[in-house]
């Protein structure tokens, strides 16, 4: 059973939206359990779905499960702040993006964007079906180039751990006391009409 806090009962939206969005979070006690083929495929199925230009879906996503030779090659990947919690994560995730388009190897100005949607799709399923999804930028991009051969047309975007929701008690006490759904800027800050005035 999970001890995590539930992001429903602190996060107030200022303007009525999906609960799934509060749902979402960024934990980082997990249970060291593996996940199941099956959800792994809806994780990845939902990430499928998310819109791109010219429906170019320029993702991709390679994946390390634990108890298999690829888990250290890809938990070597992490920074160690980063390694510290992965470790009870069940699969770890690289996201990489084509940069150009495959029709005519022109550079794609959205190919990040466009994989941040899926990304996202990706974080919302698990939050629906219970599972911790955490993004991350805090990895050596070089080195999963090299150690996964991605190829020199797509970029190394983010990685993302993905696990059973754990007992905070297990995190080191650092960590412990950030366990916490985190709030946002208000609209105000963040959109304005016309001009840039933010
Ligand atoms: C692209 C990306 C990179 C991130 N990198 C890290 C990371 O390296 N380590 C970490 O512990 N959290 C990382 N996070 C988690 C963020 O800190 C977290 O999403 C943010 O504080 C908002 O909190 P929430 O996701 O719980 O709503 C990352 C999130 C994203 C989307």
């Amino acid at each position: 059973m999970s001890h995590l806090p539930d992001p429903l009962e602190s996060r107030q939206p200022d303007h009525e939206i999906l609960p799934l969005f509060l749902k979402r979070w960024s934990p980082r006690a997990m249970t060291g359990e593996p996940l199941t083929e099956g959800e792994l495929n809806q994780l990845l199925e939902a990430a499928r779905w998310a819109p791109s230009t010219y429906n170019e879906q320029e993702w991709r996503f390679l994946y390390g499960r634990r108890d298999t030779d690829h888990w250290p090659v890809y938990m070597n990947l992490l920074m160690e702040a980063n390694q510290v919690w992965c470790k009870d994560a069940g699969v770890l995730v690289v996201i990489a993006s084509h940069k150009v388009f495959a029709r005519n190897g022109k550079p794609n100005p959205v190919h990040t964007f466009d994989s941040g949607a899926a990304f996202e799709n990706m974080v919302l399923q698990a939050a629906e079906m219970g599972l911790v999804a955490h993004g991350m930028a805090g990895f050596d991009r070089q080195k999963a180039r090299r150690d996964l051969q991605i190829p020199d047309d797509y970029e190394v975007e983010a990685m993302v751990a993905l696990g059973r929701p754990g007992d905070p008690a297990s995190l080191p006490e650092e960590l412990r006391e950030r366990e916490h759904p985190t709030g946002r800027k208000p609209i105000a800050e963040i959109s304005c009409e016309g001009r840039f005035s933010l």
